[in-house]
């Protein structure tokens, strides 16, 4: 099966796959920005090298309207108010504006906002669309009835200001037919994104999951969303949110990074990840990214509790039976290397641990069990030489 769920807390943390060779470029940038205590992960050979430009980020909203508000209103007092976010009735988020602009823009009222004096405008949109507004919901035909039938869907992201730089996809509700059993390819269904930076394909499960992607300098090249639906019947239910994220914000993502992660702890999971009916994807080559919060300065990951299995499958990549599977690390060719998926975490096996004689960082990670070592235990892995200046880490003890 090959599945992948980590808890993290505070972190960084890559996926990569077969056949691919370790770049030391790549390998001294994810250490320096490990340095700097920033996250910063390239994507394996893919020729994205831009390298990391160590910015400083600085919250700046360069587009929002004045915000005036008053408690008692003259006859002729103007009220204005920002186009901010809002959250609609149905529970949806859309935008505050007036009802003429809502209606004006394609949009659907849905529920006050701005002390009600604005209406909160869900944008929501199907098939062989385009949008530029911030925040649509990028639906299946019939939503929210279940789509059979086949063909391919589309949605062209238009970017709503030229300084949007990121185009992050949350996936509220995705479910389309999964891969075939075999490879695990996604031979019926698929998500594709173009037009951006390229991004493995992906299919079958995905509720919660999201991506981020680059949408670029200048406003000719829109990114497209593509579900692609064909073979067997299934009920395919999608609900994509598309936020537009402007260049100079906190909560940009780093470059390389297809999901990015804030907050002091939390799960990761690969796509189509699901303990008992999960396949891991195949063809999947891409970063994680995992902020440093204020006054941390290492990772910890520890696989999931697998409640559904006898022998927990919440980390199998290559060796996935009932019985105990060693946990495989390195890039070598022995039996116990990780020559064909892995799981990539900087010099996952040269930290957390005192280890006689280990010299070499190891970054590899695969097998049935998830530890920087050969073992049938598994173990959290940490990451962060600050760590041992006492700043901040919890379960500091698994250090030494
Ligand atoms: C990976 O490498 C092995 C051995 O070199 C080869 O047999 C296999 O076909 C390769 N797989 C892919 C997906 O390129
Ligand atoms: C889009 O909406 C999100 C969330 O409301 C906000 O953080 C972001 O700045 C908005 N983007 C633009 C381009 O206004
Ligand atoms: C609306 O936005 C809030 C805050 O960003 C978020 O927690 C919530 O999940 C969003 N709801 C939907 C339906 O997207
Ligand atoms: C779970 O695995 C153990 C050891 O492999 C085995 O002894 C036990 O019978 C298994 N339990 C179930 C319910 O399969």
């Amino acid at each position: 099966m090959g599945l992948k769920c980590l808890v993290i807390l505070f972190g960084l943390i890559k996926f990569c796959k077969a056949n691919e060779t370790m770049n030391t470029d790549t390998l001294s940038k994810v250490a320096d920005s490990r340095a700097t205590g920033g996250i910063y992960l390239t994507k394996w050979n893919r020729g994205l090298e831009r390298g990391h430009q160590d910015t400083k980020k600085i919250e700046h909203r360069f587009w929002s309207p004045v915000q005036r508000e008053s408690k008692f209103l003259s006859l002729f007092t103007v009220v204005t108010f920002p186009n901010g976010g809002c959250a609609g009735a149905s529970g949806d988020n859309g935008t505050c504006m007036t009802a003429r602009e809502c209606s004006s823009r394609g949009g659907s009222a849905n529920g006050y906002c701005a002390n009600g004096f604005g209406l909160c405008c869900i944008f929501m949109t199907s098939c062989e669309s385009s949008t530029s507004e911030n925040g649509t919901y990028f639906v299946n035909s019939g939503y929210p009835a279940p789509y059979d039938g086949t063909g391919s869907c589309e949605l062209t992201v238009i970017k709503s200001h030229p300084d949007v730089c990121q185009i992050r996809l949350d996936f509220d509700r995705f479910s389309i037919a999964g891969p075939e059993q075999m490879n695990h390819v996604c031979n019926q269904d698929q998500f594709i994104v173009s037009g951006g930076n390229p991004i493995p394909a992906i299919c079958g499960t995905n509720q919660g999951s999201h991506m981020y992607v680059d949408a670029g300098i200048g406003t000719t090249n829109p990114v497209k969303l593509t579900f692609v639906t064909s073979g067997n019947p299934f009920e395919r239910l999608w609900k994509v949110k598309v936020t537009q994220i402007p260049c100079n914000t906190i909560y940009k993502a780093d470059e390389g990074c297809l999901q990015y992660y804030t907050g002091v702890s939390g799960q990761l999971q690969s796509f189509n990840y699901h303990p008992v009916s999960g396949l891991q994807l195949s063809n999947q080559d891409y970063g994680i990214c995992i902020r440093i919060e204020r006054n941390f300065c290492g990772i910890q990951y520890t696989a999931c509790v697998d409640t559904v299995n006898n022998r927990s499958r919440a980390f199998t990549l290559t060796g996935n039976s009932n019985n105990p599977v060693n946990s495989m690390i390195g890039s070598g060719s022995g039996p116990n290397n990780c020559a064909n998926d892995w799981l990539l975490i900087p010099c996952a096996a040269n930290v957390g641990r005192l280890q006689p004689a280990q010299a070499l960082c190891t970054d590899r990670i695969c097998g049935g069990t998830f530890a920087a070592d050969l073992s049938m235990q598994a173990s959290s892995v940490l990451i962060g030489d600050c760590c041992k200046q006492n700043l901040g880490v919890a379960e500091r003890s698994l250090l030494f």
